[in-house]
């Protein structure tokens, strides 16, 4: 063990006010943005901001929106006391302004409406931000799996709690398909004009709707083995009437590949990877069935966290790492870029490509 005792001061040494400030600034001012964020948002007070940008005309993009604390109050029946102190703790955060054209008005703050109302936009960062706040009720759980090292299964999560999870990967299934339409033309264009597309793992098929409302002449194929998903995504389909280009399958990998009489253009596996079995063969197992339902010009799309061991001094990404300790209760097993290559080159599949873009990414696997 080794104790660092008092050492002279050298002029590189953070002081102590700069300690707190990193604490202050990374850490109480974002857990306090989450919080404020989640409650706003359980409350529908995000909801109703959409619902009212909406509802107004507006010529151009919309920046900003506007309200009083009356108007939350009566719209959705809260408390005006409380409806101030999370305002003004929202203030705070950074969430919204005063609004100076009347007395007593916020607003949003600049970006916010794309960062926090607008669920439609390409920086959207709600889902992320409530699954992170989604993460306190299971605290209790959380604490006492911490002492005995005991394991919980995806599918004991309440389907709510779960569904908010998988808004956060379809969230970055956006950025995954952002990516694939760059960089993967002729594939594109494949899947545009009537290609075939399965997704592996769609869950309640956040997903593989974004795709579907993309592709318009595409056929899908959403597989998963969570009842509670596949019978949300059944329902978004028959809403939808896409009945005739969708299809939802309760069914796992292993048995598709085994059954299934189809190939495909594109198969999509999007956050999927580290909540499966985590035995290194199965996993190799999961590569060799997702070759063997793959046409021969065919693209497997990759999108997954890539996780540096804890003492690597790498480049991180603040998301990726409260990934990882968003899962350790689920016994999720992760890779960085080294493993993770190493694990599709010992496939059939060969030399997989990482592509990045600013701070998205996603993995091309051609056969
Ligand atoms: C985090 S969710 C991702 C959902 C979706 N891909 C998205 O991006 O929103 C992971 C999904 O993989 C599914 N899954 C895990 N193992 C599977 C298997 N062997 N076959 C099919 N689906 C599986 C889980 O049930 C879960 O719905």
């Amino acid at each position: 063990m080794v104790i660092i005792l008092n050492q002279t001061k050298d002029e590189s040494e953070i002081t102590m006010k700069e300690q707190i400030k990193k604490f202050a600034i990374k850490s109480m001012v974002g857990f306090q943005t989450v919080m404020i964020y989640g409650i706003g948002r359980q409350v529908g007070i995000f909801n109703y901001l959409y619902e009212k940008s909406k509802s107004q005309p507006t010529e151009g993009k919309i920046t900003s929106i506007s309200f009083t604390l009356e108007e939350l109050s009566e719209k959705l029946n809260l408390d005006l006391k409380y409806l101030d102190g999370w305002l003004h703790m929202a203030l705070e955060c950074g969430l919204f302004e005063i609004d100076e054209s009347a007395e007593r008005r916020a607003k949003t703050a600049p970006h916010v409406y794309d960062l926090y109302v607008d669920p439609n936009s390409m920086f959207y960062l709600g889902s992320i931000t409530f699954g992170f706040y989604g993460a306190n009720f299971f605290l209790e759980t959380l604490l006492e799996n911490f002492k005995t090292g005991k394991l919980e299964s995806f599918l004991s999560l309440p389907s709510d709690f779960y569904k908010v999870g998988q808004q956060m990967s379809a969230a970055m299934g956006k950025t995954v398909e952002g990516l694939f339409s760059k960089f993967c033309k002729e594939e594109k264009k494949r899947v545009q004009k009537g290609g075939t597309v399965l997704e592996v793992g769609c869950g309640y098929g956040l997903n593989l709707e974004n795709w579907i409302r993309k592709y318009l002449r595409a056929k899908f194929v959403g597989i998963d083995i969570d009842p509670q998903g596949i019978e949300h995504a059944k329902k978004e389909v028959e809403k939808n009437e896409w009945n005739d280009r969708v299809e939802i399958l309760d069914v796992p990998l292993e048995d598709y590949a085994q059954s299934a009489n189809s190939k495909f253009d594109l198969i999509i596996l999007n956050q999927v990877l580290h909540e499966m079995n985590p035995d290194e063969n199965y996993r190799k197992s999961v590569f060799e069935d997702l070759y063997s339902l793959l046409k021969e010009n065919g693209i497997l799309v990759v999108g997954e966290s890539m996780i540096p061991n804890t003492f690597t001094k790498e480049d991180f990404q603040l998301f990726e790492v409260m990934h990882k300790w968003f899962e350790v209760g689920f016994g999720s097993r992760f890779y960085d870029e080294v493993s993770f290559r190493e694990l599709i080159n010992s496939t059939s599949f060969k030399n997989p490509e990482l592509i990045r873009e600013r701070r998205n990414y996603c993995w091309i696997i051609r056969k």
